[in-house]
């Protein structure tokens, strides 16, 4: 797929910024080692003692919000694939993809170690659901360099929040630790994509409007494929891990105010109509966060007055 010519445009104009960035993210990343987050003292041999769920420690909940997140960090080669493809023609890009590869790599091979060691997680369940994961591949529709920045700035936050909200409600030392450690990963990941469309914005914001507008009419985040999708992202939203809510409030009405959107002048007519579109945004997010919330209180009101 050709990219727009105001995309070309704007990846040049926007090559400086994007090898500072890429120096900043090299200056301001740990080094880290996921053996050293694992409790591997608690692993036995899964021929002589099957998984059962009676096992695993952590609740309901959180185990989903787990698994859900690591098969979606398992659909790497996508990612990796889809980066490489539009970004293929600038150096601090590649420079950058390979960096972010390898970083986002160890997420998966942690999480793993963590849930198998644990036993926080069906060994079987997983390993079907990732063959199912990374034969179905990523439903993405996007392949020019400005969406695909926008999308990604806005995703590396969600997954971010993700990681950070599944380890913090998990009553865990341990998972609360290894998730922080990712999670920060991502911060590090959404600071640089947020970096490049900040840029952007000065060269053409009306493009770069449209471009927000269009890609987050249709936002979803990666794991869309993967089994269960629907039933598991329902769970994790319940649990408050992620949700309509928390990309409101979290991921979009900070997005907004880093990006000044509402402070920017001599828009095009519909660089002006795309605005207008994301400053409405949270609000509508806001309204089915609370159609959600009602309908939970709802249903859990009526399920204490039977148990009554
Ligand atoms: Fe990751
Ligand atoms: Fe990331």
């Amino acid at each position: 797929m050709i990219p727009r010519s105001e995309s070309v445009a704007l990846m040049k104009a926007a090559a400086p910024t994007i090898e500072k960035l890429v120096a900043e993210h090299k200056e301001r990343r740990e080094h880290w080692y996921f053996h050293e987050f694992i409790p591997w003292e608690q692993g036995r041999n899964y021929v002589d003692e099957p998984w059962d769920k009676s096992q695993a420690t952590l609740a309901p909940e959180i185990r989903t919000a787990l698994l859900l997140n690591l098969l979606t960090e398992d659909n790497l080669p996508y990612y990796y694939s889809t980066l490489a493809v539009t970004y293929g023609e600038s150096e601090a890009m590649r420079e950058w993809s390979g960096l972010w590869t390898a970083e986002e790599g160890q997420h998966a091979v942690a999480m793993r170690s963590y849930l198998l060691t644990s036993r926080n997680v069906d060994p079987m369940v997983l390993e079907d659901d990732r063959m199912t994961v990374v034969q179905r591949g990523w439903d993405n529709s996007i392949t020019d360099p400005l969406d695909l920045f926008v999308y990604t700035a806005t995703q590396e936050k969600a997954t971010f929040l993700s990681h950070f909200n599944a380890g913090a409600k998990a009553d865990d030392e341990i998972a609360y630790k290894l998730m922080k450690r990712v999670a920060a990963d991502e911060n590090h990941h959404f600071m640089f994509y947020r970096g490049v469309v900040t840029e952007m914005l000065q060269h053409m914001p009306s493009e770069v409007l449209c471009s927000m507008a269009k890609v987050n009419a249709s936002f979803a985040m990666p794991g869309t494929t993967m089994p269960n999708w629907t039933r598991r992202s329902l769970e994790v939203a319940k649990a408050g891990i992620y949700n309509h809510r928390v990309h409101a409030e979290k991921v979009l009405i900070p997005l907004l105010r880093d990006w000044k959107l509402d402070q920017i002048t001599d828009l095009t007519p519909e660089g002006d109509e795309a605005r207008d579109f994301m400053m409405a945004l949270p609000d509508q997010y806001l309204q089915t966060a609370e159609l959600f919330e009602a309908r939970i209180a709802k249903r859990a009101k009526k399920a204490t007055a039977v148990a009554v």
